[in-house]
């Protein structure tokens, strides 16, 4: 592959590799203790004062297939029960409902995670929905988001959520090049996934399709060749790099050399550049951890602005992104394990945090990574003092690299900072050393 010169500019050079995962996230979660899990209750007795808007995503971690690359903790659908495990995430769900804190919360997107929820039927879909729409309040104004795959989307299914009122489908297109796909383990073509996109656009739904780059045996224009592909079809797109996780499918096949490796971190890099650049031509924005947008309302989207102090409520098997300000929890992985807690009455957490300031703070800096300012004037009112006085030095050293920008009001990234954004939100990890 060949540098281009607008690509091996200072930009490209901050640091030797880019980071993809932010510091904080639900691998470095501690195994629940009583202690926290007593003082979470507590928490959860309280009113929500923060007048933030929040996310409600319960999952169904169920594929009819293993991709190759997933880390996703799921379960073959061959091997569960979908309506008993339906009627106890709905039982998770209601023992959240009825906490002081979920009363006086209100939530703006209802968002069906996993795994993949288009293994249900559209009406075992609409059902849980309808559970959600029934027993947590809404805003005037929120979104229905589900996540599919094309194998399981049959266009009739897309018929019935459209009607019912459903915003966004989540689809984990990948690549649209039939020979990574094949590689990879996608069942589905390219040709089927397209035609799920294009059926769902017609009938108005924003698509947002994962698109990942840095795959094994992926060329440059194979990947440029999947972005404009994804472009004409209308969609949204997060982009994600590969990462080959411990324990996949992948990784023993790069391993045993059934599959190349994965390209080396500046391969890695000039794919993500390459997006940038394509996408930024095309009219997205970079949004929010990995997301190239074309519409206005996901630059607004409130559980993402909020960080760290707003919420994600999220439940099921293997879910892992909930958040409520302090507390941040991953749930039990495995699915008859975790429908046994659950019909014991027991909140099904594995993994669970609660920040202290120090934390807090640090997290707070991690909206860089979010693409998000830092306020001077929240800070100062969440903790009594400025970003500059708690984290001189690393403030100081990323201005001079020119990858932030400070003023009186906030601190944000500049568009060279935009590459390096896992690494700057690095710098403010309590394990990292400036
Ligand atoms: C839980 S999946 C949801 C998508 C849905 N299950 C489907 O495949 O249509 C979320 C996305 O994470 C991304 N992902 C999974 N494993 C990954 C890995 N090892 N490295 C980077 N991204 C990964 C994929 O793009 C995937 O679509
Ligand atoms: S990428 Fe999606 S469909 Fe594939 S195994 Fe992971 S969760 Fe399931």
């Amino acid at each position: 592959m060949t540098k281009t010169t607008a690509q091996s500019n200072k930009e490209t050079e901050a640091y030797e590799e880019r980071k993809n995962w932010p510091p904080y996230t639900y691998r470095d979660y501690p195994d629940i203790k009583a202690e926290t899990y007593e003082s979470f209750l507590k928490f959860l007795d309280t009113e929500n004062t923060t007048g933030r808007l929040m996310e409600l995503q319960p999952w169904v971690s169920v594929c009819d297939s293993r991709c190759a690359f997933c880390y996703f903790p799921t379960t073959a659908a061959s091997k569960v029960q979908l309506e008993p495990y339906l009627d106890l995430v709905k039982k998770e769900l209601a023992m959240y409902a009825k906490t002081k804190y979920v009363k006086t919360s209100v939530f703006d997107e209802i968002v069906l995670g996993g795994g993949t929820p288009s293994v249900l039927s559209a009406e075992q879909i609409i059902d849980l929905i309808d559970f959600c729409k029934a027993n947590f309040n809404t805003s005037k104004e929120y979104f229905i988001k589900i996540t599919g795959s094309s194998k399981t989307l049959a266009l009739s299914k897309i018929d019935k959520l459209a009607k019912y009122g459903v915003y966004q489908m989540d689809m984990g297109a990948q690549t649209f090049d039939d020979k990574l796909r094949h590689a990879l383990c996608l069942p589905d073509s390219a040709a089927d996934v397209e035609k799920a996109i294009q059926h769902a656009r017609k009938l108005d739904l924003v698509v947002c399709v994962d698109l990942m780059y840095n795959l094994p045996g992926q060329t440059m224009e194979s990947w440029e060749t999947t972005l404009q592909k994804a472009i004409d079809l209308d969609a949204e797109i997060d982009a994600y790099a590969l990462h080959v996780d411990p324990g996949t499918l992948l990784e023993k096949m790069i391993e045993n050399g059934q599959s190349p490796p994965q390209g080396d971190s500046e391969v890695e890099k000039q794919m993500y550049l390459k997006a940038y650049t394509m996408l930024t031509k095309a009219g997205y924005k970079a949004v929010g951890h990995d997301r190239f947008s074309r519409v206005e309302w996901h630059m607004r989207e409130n559980c993402l602005n909020g960080w760290p102090w707003g919420g994600i409520l999220t439940t099921g098997a293997g879910c892992f992104m909930g958040y409520l300000q302090r507390f941040s929890y991953s749930n039990i992985e495995d699915i008859n394990e975790y429908m046994k807690v659950v019909s014991e009455g027991r909140l099904p957490i594995q993994r669970l945090s609660e920040s202290n300031d120090d934390e807090m703070m640090r997290r707070e800096m991690s909206r860089l990574y979010l693409r998000l300012p830092v306020s001077k004037k929240e800070f100062q009112e969440k903790f009594g003092k400025l970003p500059e006085d708690v984290f001189p030095k690393q403030l100081q050293n990323l201005k001079e690299k020119g990858l932030i920008e400070i003023d009186d009001t906030e601190i944000r990234i500049t568009k060279q900072g935009e590459v390096w954004k896992g690494n700057i939100a690095w710098e403010f990890a309590t394990n990292h050393t400036p």
